[in-house]
């Protein structure tokens, strides 16, 4: 299939065209560059052998988008590009709306108008806001508590909408629960060019001297150790589920909505001791309050895309922390 992927020269992305072409697809990569760099598709061509198409342009100019449809005959999109940072959605929604939201449809425009209708949709574990329960399956009530995850749930309800309308649209719709990690190579990998807000980018930035100390938000929860717990899963394995997610939809499935985690929940201690077992590096660290909004603990049920989309993520702990690394002293000169 010839898939275009929005967002694709950014951190899932940019693995997901690699899964791709693996699988015997031809990925299409449009981005702005809002929150990636140019130099990845140099970087992609590296590993790839070959050049991949990249074209520069933003998903709300939906006649460009509609073009590069027809262009490259285009059989599905993943969508994958947009704003993720949660603090800066509560700072500014309407920037957050308007690129995800307003993104969406301009999107879904252009691919109605160009006669393709099979997307796979970059949802997000935060559509659950405060788990009632452990793990989390697909069936679990939403409610998002920020800007940036009522997005994700106005995306999801349009996506739905258009599976049950009257020219059906076939809809994959992949909440992630915590993506680290990078490809081995250490050529691709997470490149936040703002202030990082997530946990990888912070203990990487800590453990190459770029941060005094890592804080760690919350050591009195309700978990074995009192930090928080999330579900770690290798980008590169999330790449593979969107690789899984697209077949079934080729395979005439006409609507989904998975999880895509490990199953396992991992505390910010436990996180920090993979680090320095895979790494040798032992990050500077210190107790800090706990941030509004965070969960204590949230990890996924991962039997629904086991089962429907026979994929399952392999990559453990360790394996996360030593990509991460990798890449972070292949690209900034970061001292072991
Ligand atoms: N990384 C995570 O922790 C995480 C978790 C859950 C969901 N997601 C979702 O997955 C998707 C990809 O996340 P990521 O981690 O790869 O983020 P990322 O920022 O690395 O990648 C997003 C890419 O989209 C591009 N982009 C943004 N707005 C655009 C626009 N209007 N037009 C064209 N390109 C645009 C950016 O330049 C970037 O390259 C996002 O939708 C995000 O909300 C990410």
């Amino acid at each position: 299939m010839r898939i275009l992927l929005t967002g694709g020269c950014g951190f899932i992305g940019s693995h997901t065209a690699l899964a791709l072409l693996e699988a015997g697809h031809e990925p299409v990569l449009l981005d702005n560059f809002d929150n990636s760099r140019r130099s990845v598709a140099g970087r992609l061509a590296a590993i790839a052998g070959r050049p991949l198409t990249v074209i520069e342009g933003d998903v709300r100019d939906t006649a460009l988008v509609r073009a590069a449809l027809s262009d490259h005959r285009i059989d599905a999109v993943i969508h994958f590009a947009g704003l993720k940072a949660v603090a800066e959605s509560v700072a500014r929604p309407l920037d957050y709306y308007a690129n995800n939201v307003g993104g969406l449809l301009s999107l879904l425009e252009a691919m109605d108008a160009a006669d393709v209708r099979t997307i796979v949709f970059s949802s997000s574990a935060t559509v659950y806001g405060e788990p009632l329960c452990l793990p989390i399956a697909e069936d679990h009530p939403t409610g998002a508590i920020n800007p940036y995850g009522q997005g994700k749930l106005i995306c999801e309800t349009i996506l739905t909408d258009l599976a049950r309308a009257e020219r059906p649209w076939r809809v994959s719709i992949l909440r992630y629960f915590n993506p680290v990690g990078a490809h081995p190579s250490g050529l691709i990998g997470e490149e936040p060019t703002g202030m990082p807000n997530n946990l990888m980018p912070l203990v990487i930035r800590a453990a190459g001297g770029k941060l005094d100390l890592l804080s760690i938000y919350g050591t009195d929860y309700p978990t074995a150790d009192g930090t928080a717990v999330r579900d770690y899963i290798h980008v590169v394995d999330l790449a593979e589920g969107h690789v899984a997610a697209l077949e079934a939809l080729g395979r005439g499935e006409r609507f989904g909505v998975y999880n895509l985690g490990t199953g396992q929940g991992s505390s910010v201690k436990q996180l920090l001791a993979a680090f320095n077992g895979a790494t040798g590096v032992n990050v500077p660290q210190a107790a800090a309050p706990r941030r509004p909004g965070d969960v204590a603990a949230i990890y996924a049920s991962t039997d629904k895309a086991g089962r429907e989309l026979g994929w399952k993520a392999k990559r453990g702990l360790n394996e996360m922390c030593a990509d991460s690394w990798r890449f972070a002293k292949r690209n900034d000169g970061a001292e072991e």
